[in-house]
């Protein structure tokens, strides 16, 4: 690490704190300039954008990691730059070039490197992609003008204590809608969460989980993660649904389950009033990694899985391979690693 910066890293959360440089690139008549890092954090941009007004932005997350050696390497950019897209199309957005989000997120590790945590703290550096409608725009319809920016922030656990369970409620309200745009990483999604989260913090959750929009008798997701119960069969079961974001981590765990563990893996319904299947459940993401599920408050009940206060083995085993994959400890299937 090049420079010093004053970061006691073992105690970071998820917070916002000031990087060196962001990249931003700019989209207009049709095409993108070949953008550029700067040390501004702050955008100024049109009042009448239509991310301000319609919603019309999507962002991602992903995180740069220190190895053992001292090396950085990215997990599964590509399938970022990918979803990325996926959102952009359904928001008729412009497309980011695989390339061009890839080269982002090099950058801006690069130019921020003191800012990679060290081997062992357990803390890595979060990236945040994102795209916004920009320009004089007062009907809804998508803006003339876009802006796609890459920055870091040096992050510890999402949900407290790394890999200690905890609790969830089911959520009385919906995130998306059957066929809008939960499948999508776009902000309408988040705005949506913020009140029933807040009353699941209130209630002394986590967070809350949402059941699927149209029947609200099935799981779909865990906060901002997506959801993994471990069968008394020892299969790995998750949930399947267009309005579930489709997770980076979630895919890549199904593929240690199989993989690495030979478990039987399964993407099919999960019913609520069905939570006995399981000895074991997880919420998987980015920002969460794994964090196990202690216990789950549906109809005033408090359903427990394996412990509200112990990991599970098998959670155990799925975190351990899944961190020492993305650290560099473990050996990683072909193409998941992207070395800065
Ligand atoms: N579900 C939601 C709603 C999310 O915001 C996230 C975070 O990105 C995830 C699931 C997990 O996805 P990933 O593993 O790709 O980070
Ligand atoms: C992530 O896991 O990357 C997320 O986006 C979760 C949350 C911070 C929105």
């Amino acid at each position: 690490m090049s420079k010093d910066v004053n970061i006691d890293w073992s105690n970071l959360g998820f917070n916002y704190i000031k990087t060196d440089y962001r990249y931003i690139s700019v989209w207009k008549d049709g095409k993108w300039d070949e953008g550029k890092l700067t040390e501004d954090n702050m955008l100024t941009i049109s009042e009448a954008s239509t991310a301000l007004h319609y919603g019309q932005q999507c962002f991602e997350g992903l995180k740069a990691y220190r190895r053992k050696d001292g090396k950085i390497q990215l997990f599964r950019v590509d399938r970022n730059a990918k979803r990325m897209n996926d959102s952009n199309k359904k928001l008729l957005m412009p497309e980011v070039p695989v390339e061009k989000f890839i080269d982002a997120c090099m950058q801006v590790v690069r130019a921020n490197e003191h800012f990679v945590p060290p081997y062992g703290s357990g803390a890595t550096l979060y990236l945040r992609p994102f795209m916004i409608g920009v320009g004089n725009n007062i009907g809804v319809k998508p803006a003339p003008e876009y802006i796609f920016s890459v920055f870091a922030v040096p992050v510890g656990p999402y949900f407290k204590e790394g890999l200690s369970p905890c609790n969830f409620m089911i959520a009385d309200y919906d995130r998306a809608a059957p066929q809008g745009t939960g499948g999508q990483k776009v902000g309408g999604n988040y705005a949506a969460s913020l009140h029933p989260h807040l009353i699941a913090a209130e209630r002394g959750f986590a967070d809350c989980i949402y059941l699927d929009p149209a029947t609200h008798t099935k799981i779909e997701e865990v906060g901002a993660a997506n959801f993994f119960g471990i069968t008394k069969n020892n299969e790995f079961v998750t949930p399947v649904s267009p309005s579930i974001l489709p997770s980076i981590t979630k895919y890549s765990l199904m593929d240690i389950a199989r993989d690495y563990l030979k478990m039987p893996v399964y993407e099919r319904d999960v019913y609520v009033d069905n939570l006995d299947e399981f000895k074991e459940a997880g919420a998987c993401g980015t920002a969460a990694v794994i964090t196990p599920i202690g216990g789950i408050e549906y109809n005033n009940e408090l359903h427990v899985f394996h412990s509200e206060k112990e990991v599970g083995p098998v959670i155990k085993e799925l975190y351990r391979i899944l961190c020492g994959i993305q650290f560099g400890d473990v050996e990683a299937p072909e193409g998941w690693i992207f070395e800065v």
